[in-house]
């Protein structure tokens, strides 16, 4: 039987938590991580009641500390390291695409392939001791599974391309000044933390949510008329639904909102 190194747990409603449990490799991502974290993330999607998936790792020291570094080695061609990128790059965009909000609890080092699947997820939360980097200049390659363009785009290329071309990485609290994480706080907060910020977010409508989702990571990619364009369209669609109703029914009620995800 193959190892287990992922794990998905409902930790309250609506909310799941994927763990990467690779503890004596630091959480680093091989072909079966990956393979894994597809298969958990599939779960927590068909589950009808999930809102809010919380991505961690084991341990305390590692959230991820990168791709697996052997398994790269061992890489002899060039087809075979194209596919490995590519498989970790449509991973990672599935989270993206999907419509569950997803937030990253960076309970550690999030190095290289972690920090690239963090910067895939919708919100990031790091521990107080958490460092943050890209340093696969320091094994003579780039980030393959989107580093280049998400850290680009989420700190701007000047400090992107610093912390590239450096392989040099940054404390919680440097990331959280330069907009790469959302919020610092200690080690031992850190799950409490992400279960408040889910908690709100899973008693949302859902529907507006995954609206929500869908327009802010798509703006990256649109001109600004396609985008209000688009805009517009949801927010008519999400006016006449039935939670669209309830929402402002309710508000005018003076009464909390009953939201059914229709
Ligand atoms: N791939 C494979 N194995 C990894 C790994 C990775 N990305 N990162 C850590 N490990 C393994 C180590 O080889 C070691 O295994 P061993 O006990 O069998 O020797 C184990 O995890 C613990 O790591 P170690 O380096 O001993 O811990 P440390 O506290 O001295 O250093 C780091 C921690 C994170 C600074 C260091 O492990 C590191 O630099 N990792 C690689 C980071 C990286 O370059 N990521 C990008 C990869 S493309």
């Amino acid at each position: 039987m193959n190892d287990v190194w992922v794990s998905l747990e409902q930790v309250e409603p609506g909310v799941q938590r994927l763990r990467i449990e690779r503890e004596r490799a630091l959480n680093a991502l091989n072909a079966d991580v990956l393979d894994q974290i597809e298969a958990a993330l599939d779960r927590a999607e068909a589950d009808p009641a999930s809102r809010v998936l919380i991505v961690t790792g084991q341990g305390t020291k590692a959230f991820v500390a990168g791709a697996d570094i052997e398994a790269i080695s061992r890489v002899d061609n060039e087809a075979a390291a194209l596919a490995f990128a590519e498989r970790g790059q449509r991973l990672f965009r599935r989270f993206e695409e999907s419509a569950l909000i997803t937030m990253a609890a960076i309970n550690g080092y999030a190095l290289g392939g972690g920090l690239e699947l963090a910067m895939a997820l919708d919100f990031r939360i790091a521990a107080q001791t958490a460092r943050l980097g890209q340093p696969e200049i320091n094994l003579g390659i780039i980030p393959g599974f989107g580093g280049t363009q998400r850290l680009s785009r989420l700190v701007g290329p000047g400090q992107a391309l610093w912390m590239i071309s450096s392989g040099e990485p940054v404390t919680a609290e440097e990331a959280k000044a330069l907009g790469l994480v959302d919020v610092v706080v200690p080690a031992d907060a850190l799950m409490e933390e992400c279960l408040r910020h889910a908690r709100t977010l899973a008693a949302k409508a859902p529907l507006a949510l995954a609206a929500a989702k869908r327009l802010v990571l798509g703006s990256r990619d649109w001109p600004l008329e396609n985008g209000l364009h688009r805009e517009a369209e949801a927010f008519s669609q999400l006016a006449v639904s039935a939670d669209g109703r309830e929402g402002t029914q309710a508000f005018l009620e003076k009464r909390a909102a009953k939201f059914q995800g229709r």
